[in-house]
């Protein structure tokens, strides 16, 4: 087996002419890391307080609409913690009650603590940040983020966490 010298390897292979091309691309790499434009996907949540932690019960679904009026969700005071709850006792959560799978409105069930959807059946968990259990949907269920202010007491929706049925944006 003969033996190649490093120079006529570089040579033969097209390694050497490689090496500008990998000058270029690493230019490219570095106009990457500048800070990109607004593309328009950090979205422009407003901030509106649902209500007061100290008015509400425990169990007990409390309706609303965010980020509009035609986006219809829910509070719930778990009355223990919860994943992802807020409040003094970190059991305040809320969520869109739009079925994921086709867009029925959802019902929640106090017994189980679940949301249900009578068209399909899909079940999800509302002590586990809305996953979802069992059924038709394939996603968990959109969470509506909150805020508590430790002062007033008062309780706002902040954002949304995962895509509202129906839409391509959660803010129209
Ligand atoms: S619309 Fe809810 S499971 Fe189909």
């Amino acid at each position: 087996m003969s033996k190649i010298s490093r120079r006529n390897f570089l040579k033969s292979s097209g390694a050497a002419a490689a090496i500008p091309l990998m000058g270029a691309a690493g230019n490219v790499l570095a106009k990457e890391k500048d800070p990109l434009p607004n593309t328009g996907m950090n979205l422009d949540y407003p901030q509106t307080t649902i209500t007061n932690s100290s008015q509400l019960p425990v169990n007990k679904a409390v309706s609303f609409n965010y980020p509009d009026n035609k986006s219809p969700c829910v509070l719930l005071r778990m009355g223990h913690p919860v994943s992802g709850g807020v409040g003094p006792d970190s059991d305040i959560v809320a969520y869109s009650i739009l079925c994921n799978h086709m867009g029925c409105p959802l019902k929640y069930d106090s017994t189980s603590r679940t949301f249900k959807c009578g068209c399909h059946f899909s079940i999800f968990d509302s002590e586990k940040t809305g996953k979802m259990v069992t059924g038709q949907a394939t996603e968990n269920l959109p969470r509506i983020l909150l805020s508590y202010d430790k002062v007033s007491g008062d309780i706002r929706a902040i954002g949304v966490d995962g895509l509202i049925f129906g839409r391509q944006a959660n803010v129209l």
